[in-house]
């Protein structure tokens, strides 16, 4: 039965993909690196370093690791510049009552964000609390792909992966949640999270009943 739902949170609860797309996008110019569709997607729930890396594959000249730091410190800059005004109008549609929901429902609730600045995040959003366990990228050795994030909040909230739902609007981030053994739920559309369980369109759609079975407990 499920016991818990483990949210990304860029793209998912926040309205934050366009605003670190856009900071990335920002430094490649500055970079002369070049950036696409497929390179933005590529970087979707990635950690810093690995977006990083990314955008260096095609730039035009090699970085020592001290010029990657600085980089990776610019970008955050420019994101962070971005989301200082921020509020609960950047919660996106739904995301609110989604969380809620699963509280409702009895479900533990886990927020897994490759982000550092997640924490920030969700105090600015004044969400923070509705959240059982938050895990970001400052806790956790290997980006998604890798399992280790949702393993890692399945584990502090005390429930069995098998037990969790993951909720992700990356590809990369779908991957992580499978990796886990868990079900996936992709947030966007169909063409971009090819391997995810169910799909909706936002977590406006979500809707906690079609995933709890009211008699004898949940099921995913
Ligand atoms: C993920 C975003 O949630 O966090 C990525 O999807 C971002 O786009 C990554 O690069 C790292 O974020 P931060 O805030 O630690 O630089
Ligand atoms: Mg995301």
């Amino acid at each position: 039965p499920l016991q818990a739902v483990i949210f990304d949170l860029d793209g998912v609860i926040a309205d934050t993909a366009v605003v670190h797309r856009a900071a990335w996008e920002q430094l490649a110019a500055e970079i002369d690196a070049p950036f696409d569709e497929g390179i933005a997607a590529r970087m979707k729930g990635v950690d810093r370093r690995g977006s990083l890396e990314i955008l260096l594959e095609r730039a035009p000249r090699s970085f020592l690791e001290h010029e990657k730091r600085a980089l990776e410190e610019r970008k955050n800059a420019y994101y962070v510049e971005r989301i200082g005004q921020f509020g609960p109008e950047q919660l996106l549609p739904g995301a609110r009552e989604a969380v809620e929901a699963v509280r409702r429902a009895g479900l533990r609730v886990g927020l897994a964000s490759a982000s550092r600045n997640a924490p920030l995040l969700l105090e600015r959003m004044g969400i923070a609390p509705l959240f059982d366990v938050i895990v970001d990228a400052a806790r956790i050795a290997r980006s998604k792909p890798d399992p280790e994030i949702f393993l890692a909040a399945a584990a502090a909230l005390g429930v069995p992966p098998e037990a969790c739902l993951g909720v992700e609007d990356a590809a990369a981030g779908i991957s992580s949640i499978h990796a886990a053994g868990m079900v996936a739920i992709g947030i966007g559309q169909r063409e971009d999270l090819g391997e995810a369980d169910i799909v909706l369109p936002g977590l406006i759609a979500f809707r906690m009943a079609d995933y709890v079975d009211n008699k004898n407990g949940a099921t995913a």
